[in-house]
């Protein structure tokens, strides 16, 4: 093309890619560079608009290492993460949401009714649910939680010294009719990382950095999806403003005071609970591969 204008570039942008081998790579690249060529027009960006948002970018890679990926706060400070979720997620499964940057590999097992609080500082809670096949609403066997959250501090184990190792990680494996039960502490809100390109975002938007509270679980049974979700307790302050827009409706869970008749026979914490502690129940429904 030798007369490019802001009308024929998108098209000389495809023309262009006519060669790539993978249909797929050709679609998804020229849909970004159509996106990106509208936004261009559409704000009539200036040089120093551009220049600034890829010095960010530079940033973003500077600041990124093993134990932090600006890249991906951005990507969930921006919404890109919630709707790569949100359009992902199968009909009949309960909504997927962010796995966020805390999940550990080979967290320790905990049994059916084991004890995450472990008298730790915060409010003891009891979790209750199953894990279900979503279309048919039958109990899954073999069916496995991979858990994790943080401490009342507001740290994950990782972010904290004084905890102990994997402290609130667990991977739980469900008895054979999908059901769970487990204590831990309730979940405090706390904030994702500001102190880089992607928090100088949020103070050009005028927003905060802070996410309710919420309990991570990846829950996964044989020949059905894995899903990779949060909980969150209904009575946070920051559910309608979550920066990594995780919510959903169906992952807000009612909190209820309960005295001892709640807690079953097998949970490990049963005689340590004090008089009345809080219950969160749930369904996990996935859906099959
Ligand atoms: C989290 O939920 O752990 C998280 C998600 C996105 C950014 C930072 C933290
Ligand atoms: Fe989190």
């Amino acid at each position: 093309m030798r007369d490019v204008t802001p009308e024929n570039l998108t098209a000389a942008f495809a023309a262009y890619a006519a060669n790539a081998k993978d249909a797929r790579s050709r679609e998804v690249l020229c849909a970004l560079a159509k996106h990106l060529h509208a936004f261009v027009r559409e704000t009539r960006l200036t040089h120093a608009e551009w220049m600034g948002a890829l010095m960010a970018l530079t940033r973003e890679g500077q600041i990124s290492d093993d134990a932090r990926n600006e890249f991906i706060l951005f990507s969930d400070l921006l919404g890109v993460s919630a709707l790569v979720d949100m359009v992902n997620t199968p009909p009949a499964a309960t909504s997927c949401s962010n796995l966020g940057p805390f999940h550990q590999r080979g967290a320790p097992a905990l049994p059916n009714g084991g004890d995450l609080w472990r008298g730790q500082a915060g409010e003891p809670l009891l979790v209750m649910g199953r894990v279900v096949d979503g279309t048919t609403g039958a109990a899954l066997a073999g069916a496995r939680l991979d858990l994790w959250q943080n401490a009342d501090n507001g740290f994950y184990a990782v972010q904290d010294a004084a905890q102990p190792d994997k402290n609130y990680h667990a991977l739980l494996a469900c008895a054979d009719d999908g059901s769970f039960a487990f204590t831990t502490t309730k979940p405090k809100p706390y904030t994702v990382p500001y102190d880089g390109p992607a928090g100088d975002m949020l103070r050009l938007l005028g927003r905060d950095a802070w996410r309710p509270a919420h309990l991570h679980v990846i829950a996964e049974a044989p020949g059905f999806r894995p899903l990779v979700t949060e909980i969150f307790p209904d009575d946070d302050p920051y559910l309608d403003s979550d920066a990594v827009f995780g919510v959903r409706a169906d992952l807000v869970v009612k909190l209820r005071q309960v005295g001892p008749d709640a807690a079953p026979d097998f949970l490990a914490a049963r005689a340590a609970l004090p008089e009345t502690f809080l219950l969160a129940e749930m369904v996990l429904r996935l859906a099959r591969e």
